[in-house]
């Protein structure tokens, strides 16, 4: 798999695993943990989480992982926005890491926008990332106009992405807010890939897939990486789902299959408010 251009410095692979609800119930844990495990042995290197999840819990079952696998892993972390002032982010940082194991994140995202300054939370980042606690910083639910209105930071570096709800029944950032993006070489992070499992009721997709002999995961996350600078995070705990999208990663979409998927779900002919999970 082609890997995905991560601000300038870093080549990732291009798909994530997502974590939210993982944790919380213990009789899924070892489901979940099988799962992390064969990802990042398959080559998933990004793994995301937030302090939101499970109140802690989520970022306690990665702990398990970060001890084995800390450096084959590009560990994602996110903090509320109510935690963005600069005396309590620091708080909020040093409890994701003592709850995740590590010295360090990789990137750490601002979880939906805040009332705390921007300038004020880059102070805080910079701190951050001087002593060597995050590499990068991004946000995360920001709207085109909200992600302008932060330009300068874009253009320096100091935000270098946007993680927002972007699937194939959800495609109103392809009106505005993806080709701002591409644009600047900037990387989206698209949550929720799989509508949390709904795409999977989804007749005529099943039927397309069907047609195409594909697994619908795959069709979903490879119509995601055909876009440029998306790099899709879907949650999956059940290690069976996640070998058979695996295998058929390899197979790649026909020209004709994804203008049969634009017919099932339209491109955005306008401006939407952007869609929040
Ligand atoms: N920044 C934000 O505000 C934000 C918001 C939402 C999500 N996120 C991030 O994005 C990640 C992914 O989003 P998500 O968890 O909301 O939902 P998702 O990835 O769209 O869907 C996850 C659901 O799909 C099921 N699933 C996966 N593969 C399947 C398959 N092949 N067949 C049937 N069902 C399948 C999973 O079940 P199993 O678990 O049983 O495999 C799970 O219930 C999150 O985990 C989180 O890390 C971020």
């Amino acid at each position: 798999m082609k890997k995905i251009q991560f601000n300038d410095s870093e080549l990732l692979y291009p798909i994530g695993l997502g974590t939210w609800q993982m944790g919380e119930n213990n009789s899924n844990k070892q489901n979940e943990l099988d799962t992390i495990f064969h990802a990042i042995d398959s080559g998933i290197q990004l793994i995301d989480t937030a302090e939101m999840y499970g109140d802690g819990k989520t970022e306690l079952l990665l702990k398990e992982v970060v001890k084995k696998k800390r450096n084959k892993i590009f560990l994602v972390s996110k903090f509320y926005p109510m935690n963005a002032s600069k005396n309590k982010l620091k708080n909020a940082l040093e409890n994701s890491l003592s709850r995740l194991g590590t010295d360090w994140l990789d990137l750490y995202l601002l979880h939906w926008p805040s009332n705390t300054r921007f300038d004020e939370i880059i102070e805080s980042i910079n701190i951050f990332k001087n002593s060597g606690k995050i590499r990068y910083f991004g946000v995360s639910n920001y709207s085109y106009d909200e992600l302008k209105n932060i330009e300068n930071f874009i253009q320096n570096k100091s935000v270098v992405t946007n993680q927002v709800y972007y699937s194939l029944k959800n495609r109103g950032i392809e009106f505005d807010l993806l080709p701002y993006t591409q644009s600047k070489d900037f990387v989206t992070m698209a949550y929720s890939p799989f509508d949390q499992g709904e795409i999977f009721k989804n007749k005529k997709l099943l039927k397309l897939c069907d047609e195409y002999n594909f697994e619908p995961a795959a069709v979903v996350i490879k119509f995601l990486l055909n876009k440029e600078y998306v790099l899709p995070i879907p949650k999956m705990s059940n290690l069976k789902n996640f070998e058979k999208m695996f295998m058929d990663l390899e197979k790649n979409l026909t020209n004709d299959c994804l203008e049969k998927l634009s017919e099932i779900f339209p491109t955005p002919k306008r401006k939407s408010p952007l869609a929040v999970i």
